[in-house]
């Protein structure tokens, strides 16, 4: 039985806290925050588990083998090393730290303490991302030319991020693990202009290249009418859209592409052969994917799983943030990727 405490439970760790209480092989012993009032509404949702305002109560306790780290991210390296140099294993929400360096400093601590580290990269745990990964692999839409991520909706409005960093996270986790690779070069354009005083950017499109020759293009804003979590993948067979705000239709795999003639002897026989096929929607597991992403943290601590978004996972993820977000201050000049061995 691994026993859990939480830190942070605004709006995201009570997501975790739920999904957590359901499994079998976890005990939820304690849950911090700074602010009263959500502890009391926990406390009523959660009768036996302590509340506090401290979190070193969390870090400090001695019947506690692993926390979850839900709050701001400003405060992540901060409140991951002392749960880490407290012994304890790790899951800190997304993204991992502020800086490339915060992200190194959590690694080595917890490889030195041979603790867990996982980061919140939900998707990686959500069916329809799995669904992908699988269409993907086996080849079933062909070699992937590009993809095309959507995520904007009108606000939330962070105060202290941008929204490269509050919501970029999620395509550029997604897309390193569908394709198994990282992207070799990222430009970026974006712009203030709601918190201009602030200089945080509300609207950015990230452009990733990588070291095959796939683009990916995301764009994330804060400053849009309508809600939408979309992805287009086109492939050299087929070409599927990942709406994640669908109901009962959230993959859509169409059976459309263009073919070159085979042979052709002079430039008037040149022709494009359009493909339009078959729409097919895939069934998907149901499963919360917080309670996979929750589980699969338990069975890293018992040894049964490697860990899917680990900290070099995330430490990843941040150096892409960190160089998109140095694009956009240059004017959207493209900037060289290296990634830590
Ligand atoms: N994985 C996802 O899909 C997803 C979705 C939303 C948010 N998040 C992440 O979750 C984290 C929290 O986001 P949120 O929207 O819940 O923020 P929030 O502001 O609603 O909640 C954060 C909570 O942390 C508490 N807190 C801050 N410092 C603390 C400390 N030292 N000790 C105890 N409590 C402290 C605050 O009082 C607050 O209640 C962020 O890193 C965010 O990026 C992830």
């Amino acid at each position: 039985m691994i026993k859990v405490g939480v830190i942070g439970c605004g709006y995201w760790g009570p997501n975790l806290i739920r999904n957590l209480n359901g499994l079998p092989e976890c005990e939820l012993i304690a849950i911090a925050d700074l602010d009263q009032s959500r502890l009391d509404h926990l406390a009523r949702l959660y009768p036996a588990t302590q509340t506090t305002t401290d979190h070193t109560e969390i870090t400090d306790h001695p019947d506690i083998d692993a926390v979850i780290v839900a709050t701001p991210m400003g405060t992540h390296y901060e409140l991951g090393r002392q749960v880490l140099e407290a012994g304890k294993h790790l899951f800190l929400e997304k993204p991992m730290a502020t800086s490339s360096d915060d992200c190194r400093k959590l690694i080595a601590i917890a490889d030195e303490r041979n603790l867990q580290l996982m980061v919140g990269h939900t998707f990686l745990y959500a069916s329809p991302v799995r669904k992908i990964k699988e269409l993907i692999d086996s080849g079933e839409l062909g070699d992937i030319y590009y993809v095309n991520f959507s995520r904007v909706n009108l606000g939330i409005f962070q105060k202290d991020a941008n929204v490269v960093w509050d919501l970029a996270p999620h395509d550029i986790s997604m897309i390193c693990y569908l394709f198994g690779d990282c992207p070799v070069r990222v430009s970026a354009q974006g712009h203030c202009y709601v918190q201009r005083d602030l200089g945080i950017e509300d609207v950015a499109f990230v452009a990733l290249e990588f070291g095959d020759g796939r683009l990916a293009h995301i764009h994330v804003s804060w400053l849009d009418p309508n809600k939408i979590r979309r992805a287009t993948f086109v492939g050299s067979r087929k070409m599927l859209v990942y709406d994640d705000i669908s109901a009962s239709e959230k993959i859509r795999v169409f059976d459309k592409g263009v073919d070159v003639q085979p042979h052709y002897d002079t430039f008037g026989e040149f022709q494009l052969l359009y493909r339009s096929g078959d729409v097919f929607i895939p069934h998907l597991d149901t499963t919360e994917p917080l309670k996979t992403e929750m589980s699969h943290f338990i069975d890293a601590i018992e040894g049964r799983d490697t860990l899917l978004s680990s900290g070099r996972d995330g430490l990843r993820v941040v150096q892409v943030l960190e160089k998109a977000c140095e694009s956009i201050r240059k004017d959207g000049l493209p900037m060289d990727l290296v990634y830590d061995s």
